[in-house]
């Protein structure tokens, strides 16, 4: 190309993103078949008004992540189609949609994500409108070891047909190997939403439509291997739990991050482990396994590509079917789904597989297990004061359990951590974000290492000169032995860069204190910085703290704002939806 039209080129794409220069790509590619094939130039690719809407609901961006994908192949391919996060959707758009995706996760208890809530509350509740004009599909993300399963997806893909709406394609229901259910769904959802828009347009091969292969360019599919600069313990000897600071190098990575970000790591299995299961099932760890196309050592297979430490529903039942076990096949019925859930909760595959020994071959291992999959952990540092480094806070797993060690996957692969590296990717997360007015005071709650966002957002502040009150509610079994970054705090306090430190610690006197307790002594001053427009943010547990808080938040605001149990709910259900209270709970 002489350098007159290149200089047009740049002009024409200046300013313009990734998903529109692929699409551009995409689109030239088709155009320049149709030139060899002397055919007629591409028509505008869709029908009047029509367009394809993909809408997402997503706590730790995995739903996010699919209908990115699933946007950016559609566009490519030239249709008319938007994507939007389901806090961001007009509700009153609905009743227009004609063509719909929806791609969402559940959440403890089978609730959707946060940022989800006011919509599913819509379609799911009366005001909802008829909607015979649509056509949609419903992926549903979930985990099988939970006892709702995608309970979400279920619910808007029923709720949909009630409503008049038209399946477009059937329910997609992922599990935590997302993309086993997910690609497939992508592709056939995507082909039908082609064929429902008309559109004649040459779809260009996938291969055109990949994102060009680039040294920087490191994602979950493509980690980058990081140096470990630091890895230190932060809790005393005798604490319960091994809790580790870590710290990595980014330098070279070209990644970067916000606080509120999180970081994935692609664990490996702990050696020990995977020399048990070899031994359990007298396999021969160098022998060469096929499996999905691919042939690797059994060894390779345990180690980095099967999840050895996470019990599924879908294990339970090929255990129960190879070993003919009717107790096992019994709690794989409905009626004993809590039951299920305990055992999900309390034994790792192992475990169960040593309760009813199965004889399975290398084979039939590799192909019973699940994938491996990234774990996430919440950044601890801010870019402002640490650079091309990213720090973590990590709980380490590692217990007696039937008189036999047991590890965590990714938590004891950092800890062990040397000189090794690790394969990590950032997780954005923009529901977790500091105002954007700095002069807003904050109100974070993070027992144990749910402590750890709200170290870059104190460093984050300080750096930046934020105007804005620092209050920190901090919890813990032991002030002496687990007071995570004791002595930052208190430089922190020292300094005036936090404002505010309620502690808890749970285990030291008689009676148990949890940072709830702490929300309601301090509701008359929380409730004041609220009114005055704080941003209050949770992290840590979510089995239970993030709902102890949630109902010590409506105690204060009763208490304090006179507010009946019914406002209160809704006045943090606003609050949720304004994004001035953020969640990152697991
Ligand atoms: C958005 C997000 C942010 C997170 N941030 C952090 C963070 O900052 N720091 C942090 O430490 N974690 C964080 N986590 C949790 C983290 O991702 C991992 O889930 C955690 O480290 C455990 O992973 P693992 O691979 O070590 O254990 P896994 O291999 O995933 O699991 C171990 C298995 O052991 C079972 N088990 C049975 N008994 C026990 C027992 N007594 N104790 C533990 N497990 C038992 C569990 O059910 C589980 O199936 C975050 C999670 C999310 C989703
Ligand atoms: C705290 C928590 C609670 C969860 N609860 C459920 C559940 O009740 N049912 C389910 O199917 N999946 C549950 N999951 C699994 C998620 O839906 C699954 O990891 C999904 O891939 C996440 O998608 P997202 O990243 O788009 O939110 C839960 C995950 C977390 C972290």
């Amino acid at each position: 190309m002489d350098g007159g039209k290149l200089s047009a080129l740049e002009r024409l794409t200046e300013g313009l993103g990734p998903a529109e220069l692929y699409w551009i790509a995409a689109w030239s590619a088709a155009r320049a078949e149709q030139l060899q094939r002397g055919s007629a130039p591409l028509q505008p690719m869709r029908q009047a008004g029509e367009q394809l809407t993909i809408l997402y609901g997503s706590q730790t961006g995995q739903a996010k992540r699919i209908a990115g994908q699933l946007h950016a192949r559609a566009e490519a391919a030239g249709l008319a189609v938007r994507l939007v996060r389901a806090d961001s959707y007009a509700q009153r758009d609905l009743v227009q949609e004609t063509l719909l995706i929806v791609v969402i996760s559940t959440q403890g208890d089978a609730e959707p994500p946060d940022d989800a809530r006011a919509l599913v509350e819509f379609v799911l509740g009366k005001r909802a409108p008829r909607l015979a004009r649509l056509r949609y599909a419903v992926l549903g993300l979930g985990d099988s070891s939970y006892p709702e399963f995608c309970a979400i997806g279920r619910q808007l893909d029923a709720r949909l047909a009630e409503l008049g709406a038209a399946r477009l394609a059937p329910l997609g229901e992922a599990d935590v190997d997302v993309d086993a259910v997910a690609k497939p769904w992508s592709e056939d959802a995507f082909e039908r939403a082609r064929q429902a828009l008309g559109s004649s347009t040459p779809v260009p091969r996938v291969a055109a439509l990949q994102p060009v292969p680039s040294r920087l360019a490191h994602s979950r599919e493509r980690p980058f291997e990081a140096a470990v600069l630091d890895n230190q313990r932060i809790v005393a000897r005798d604490a319960q739990r091994d809790v580790r600071h870590v710290e990595l190098s980014l330098e070279g990575s070209g990644l970067t991050y916000e606080p509120g970000d999180a970081v994935g790591v692609w664990p490996d299995n702990p050696l020990a482990l995977v020399e048990q299961w070899l031994a359990w099932l007298q396999l021969d760890g160098e022998q060469r396994v096929r499996h999905d196309g691919r042939e690797l050592s059994l060894h390779r297979w345990l180690t980095r590509e099967r999840e050895l430490t996470r019990l599924s529903r879908p294990l339970v039942a090929a255990l129960a079917e190879a070993s003919g076990d009717e107790q096992l096949a019994q709690l794989l019925r409905p009626d004993q789904a809590s039951r299920l859930a305990v055992l999900l909760a309390e034994d790792q595959p192992i475990d169960l597989w040593r309760r009813h020994p199965v004889r399975w071959s290398a084979e039939e291992l590799v192909a019973v297990l699940r994938p491996q999959t990234p774990r996430l952990y919440s950044i601890a540092s801010s870019q402002k004061v640490v650079g091309e480094e990213v720090h973590l806070t990590v709980a380490v797993v590692d217990y007696l359990a039937h008189g036999e060690r047991h590890w965590g996957a990714a938590s004891s692969f950092i800890a062990a951590a040397g000189d090794d590296r690790l394969p990590l990717f950032i997780e954005s997360n923009e529901r977790f974000r500091l105002p954007r007015d700095d002069a807003r005071d904050i109100i974070m709650i993070g027992p144990g290492t749910g402590v750890a966002p709200f170290r870059a957002f104190v460093q984050e502040r300080r750096e930046s000169g934020a105007r804005g009150r620092n209050w920190l509610f901090f919890g813990n079994r032991h002030f002496t032995s687990e007071f995570l970054y004791q002595v930052e705090w208190q430089a922190a306090l020292r300094e005036g860069s936090l404002h505010r430190l309620d502690l808890a610690f749970s285990r030291d006197d008689a009676q148990k204190v949890y940072v709830q307790q702490r929300l309601r002594e301090q509701g008359r001053e929380l409730y004041a910085w609220l009114q005055e427009g704080a941003h209050l943010y949770v992290c840590g547990d979510a089995s239970r703290m993030a709902k102890d808080v949630n109902s010590a938040l409506i105690d204060v605001a009763v208490t304090h704002g006179g507010q009946t149990q019914e406002q209160a709910r809704e006045w943090l259900s606003v609050l949720l939806q304004q994004g001035r209270y953020a969640r990152d709970v697991y």
